[in-house]
């Protein structure tokens, strides 16, 4: 659950990630949630939809990865009403195959920000922005069609996640090595060996926001019943 908001911020739907960013995105920002697989980027997406979609916002998620039954049935595993929004029509799941380039890429180049412009959803989330650029066929593409989704989601006045899968060898950058730039903000998750519990500890850091301060901090979270939550209160876990 967030705490209160303030004018001029969103909620990211989980409260310890609004207080490392003092009050949750800035309004109208494209965020990139960069992590390894199994971090938590799409609970993430879908806790931040949730969010909006408890106060009757309208949202999109862009998916090129999960399917709407995997990704509904990952919503009901933590009892976030995204089945119902759908049928409501307050959310619309778009899936993209990436296998189908062609019309994946027309989809987002020509009708995509047209269906923005009229349905205005207040929050987006994009999954992911790494198997979207590899619908691109060279470099000059793949910087486009990034581009182009960012300025629609920005133009369309939504605020917006772009998911992003860690490079393996250097796992603070993204493997397309581009969302970071066109991104105003960068939330960067990750884990590592926990010598003390026998296992694996997830941490998070604000990396970049724009127009806002936020802590630097590498903090502790969890994905548990309810979703992620963030101990925004821990000490400092060191460098991410
Ligand atoms: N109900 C749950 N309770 C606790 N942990 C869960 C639960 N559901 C999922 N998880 C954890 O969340 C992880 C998956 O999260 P998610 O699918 O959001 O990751 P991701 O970063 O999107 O991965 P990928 O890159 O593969 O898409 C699982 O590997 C598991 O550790
Ligand atoms: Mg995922």
């Amino acid at each position: 659950m967030s705490a209160s908001i303030s004018p001029g911020r969103v909620s990211t739907g989980v409260a310890g990630l609004d207080e490392m960013l003092k009050g949750g995105f800035p309004q109208g920002h494209v965020v990139l949630v960069l992590g390894p697989p199994g971090a938590g980027k799409t609970c993430l997406g879908l806790q931040f939809l949730n969010e909006g979609l408890s106060h009757d916002e309208r949202a999109i998620y862009l998916s090129l990865e999960e399917e709407v039954a995997a990704l509904e049935a990952t919503a009901r595993q933590f009892s976030w009403p995204i089945e119902d929004a759908r049928r409501k029509n307050k959310l619309k799941m778009v899936m993209l195959d990436p296998q189908h380039a062609n019309n994946a890429m027309k989809r987002i180049m020509s009708e995509l920000p047209r269906e923005l412009e009229e349905w205005k959803p207040k929050r987006i989330v994009v999954d992911s922005v790494s198997l979207l650029s590899l619908l691109a066929e060279n470099d000059a593409e793949r910087r486009e069609v990034v581009f182009n989704l960012a300025a629609a989601c920005r133009k369309c006045g939504a605020t917006t996640i772009f998911i992003g899968e860690a490079d393996p060898i250097h796992p603070q950058a993204s493997r397309d090595g581009l969302a970071e730039y066109v991104a105003d903000g960068v939330v960067l998750l990750g884990y590592e060996e926990d010598p003390d519990r026998h296992g694996v500890r997830l941490a998070m850091r604000v990396v970049k926001m724009r127009r806002t301060s936020h802590m630097r901090s590498r903090q502790p979270y969890v994905i548990g019943p309810r979703g992620m939550d963030v101990d925004a209160k821990a000490v400092d876990l060191g460098s991410l």
